[in-house]
């Protein structure tokens, strides 16, 4: 049986390793502790069939993005990540899509625009429903709004990746 790489990117705060976590153990977690570099395995059913996820939670904040090409290259699928609450989360995303697609050597990578803290009202958000329809379609990208908050979309999200790489 084969493992599934999936690496979560984005900027740093937009809400990484708070989708991992839930997704893994099914825990929101308040405060804000930077990443460096974490890696998990989970084994589950994905339509009646055996996977193996391998989920790499990836470090936002410049100073520890160095390692980051060779996990790129290495991974099959993506969880591109901006947050309604970070404007600056959508050049960031532009920046990280390009960056695996020369590592990869690929410009059409399996992953999800994954717009998260869909939590947050509509009167705080710092980005419109226009921009990230807009950002989906310049990336060519599906789009998934979550939250790891509420749980909203999240188990969704990674079935999704899943059943796209097997498709590929
Ligand atoms: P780096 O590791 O530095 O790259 O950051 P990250 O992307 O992993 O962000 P992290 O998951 O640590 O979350 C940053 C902050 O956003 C934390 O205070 C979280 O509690 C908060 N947060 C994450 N997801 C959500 C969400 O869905 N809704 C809300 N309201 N807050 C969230
Ligand atoms: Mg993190």
């Amino acid at each position: 049986n084969t493992v599934t790489k999936i690496a979560v990117v984005g900027g740093g705060g937009v809400g990484k390793s708070c989708i991992t976590l839930k997704f893994l153990r099914n825990v929101f977690i308040e405060q804000y502790d930077p990443t460096i570099y974490e890696s998990y395995r989970k084994s589950m059913l994905v339509d009646e069939e055996a996977a193996v996820l391998e989920i790499l939670d990836t470090a936002g904040q410049e100073e520890y993005k160095s390692l980051m090409d060779r996990y790129f290259r290495n991974s099959h699928a993506f969880v591109c990540v901006i947050s309604y609450d970070q404007r600056g989360s959508i050049g960031q995303i532009r920046e990280y899509v390009k960056r695996i697609q020369r590592a990869k050597d690929e410009d059409d990578i399996v992953g999800l625009l994954v717009c998260n803290k869909c939590d947050i009202a509509n009167e705080e958000r710092a980005i419109t429903d226009e921009e990230v329809k807009n950002l989906s379609l310049e990336l060519n990208l599906n789009l998934v709004e979550c939250s790891a908050k509420t749980g909203e979309n999240i188990n969704d999200l990674f079935l999704t990746l899943v059943r796209n790489v097997r498709k590929k």
